[in-house]
């Protein structure tokens, strides 16, 4: 798999159904969509995805929203966008880079773990605050899985 690129955007709604595909409100994502950094996933220079990250406090990023166009998942790109946003924010002298899933998002479970994150926090019904219920793999999500990688060593 070629080498993948982030490219910081301005337009951030142009974006949304990319943002959708991690986030299933669209009322939610308005609430954030204006933070922090938004960066287009470019694979051999085509846009395949989107990552939001923001910055909750002081020493720690949080990757808010990332997603890929169903055709590239599977071959290594989100595993690369990890690692190109390990690079970037230790650069930058963050200590810590945070991720939220659902309990229910068992592929995302093992996706972050693959890459090194531990299990940090877990913010109890977090998602009874959408519109409407969400079941994956059978499961209703209920709470965040927070996960973070540690960067300063
Ligand atoms: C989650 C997502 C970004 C992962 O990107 P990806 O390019 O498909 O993942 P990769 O191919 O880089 O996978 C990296 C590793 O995680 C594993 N993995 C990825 N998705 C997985 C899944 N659904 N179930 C089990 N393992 C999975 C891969 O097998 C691979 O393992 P390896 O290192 O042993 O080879 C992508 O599937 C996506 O955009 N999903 C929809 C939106 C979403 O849910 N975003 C996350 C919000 S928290």
């Amino acid at each position: 798999m070629n080498l993948v690129t982030l490219k910081e955007v301005q337009h951030r709604n142009d974006y949304m159904s990319y943002l959708l595909l991690a986030d299933e409100s669209e009322d939610i994502i308005n609430g954030y969509i204006n933070e922090g950094e938004l960066y287009v996933i470019q694979c051999q220079d085509k846009e395949v995805g989107v990552v939001l990250f923001t910055f909750p406090s002081i020493d720690t990023v949080e990757i808010k929203n990332m997603a890929l166009a169903e055709k590239v998942r599977g071959h290594g790109v989100g595993k690369q966008v990890l690692n190109e946003a390990v690079n970037k924010f230790s650069k930058r002298n963050y200590a810590r880079l945070i991720v939220g899933t659902a309990n229910s998002s068992l592929g995302n479970l093992a996706f972050y773990q693959k890459a090194g994150f531990r299990f940090y926090e877990i913010r109890r019904d977090f998602f009874l605050q959408y519109p409407s219920s969400i079941f994956e793999n059978g499961i209703q999500a209920l709470d965040m899985v927070i996960f973070e990688k540690t960067l300063l060593v």
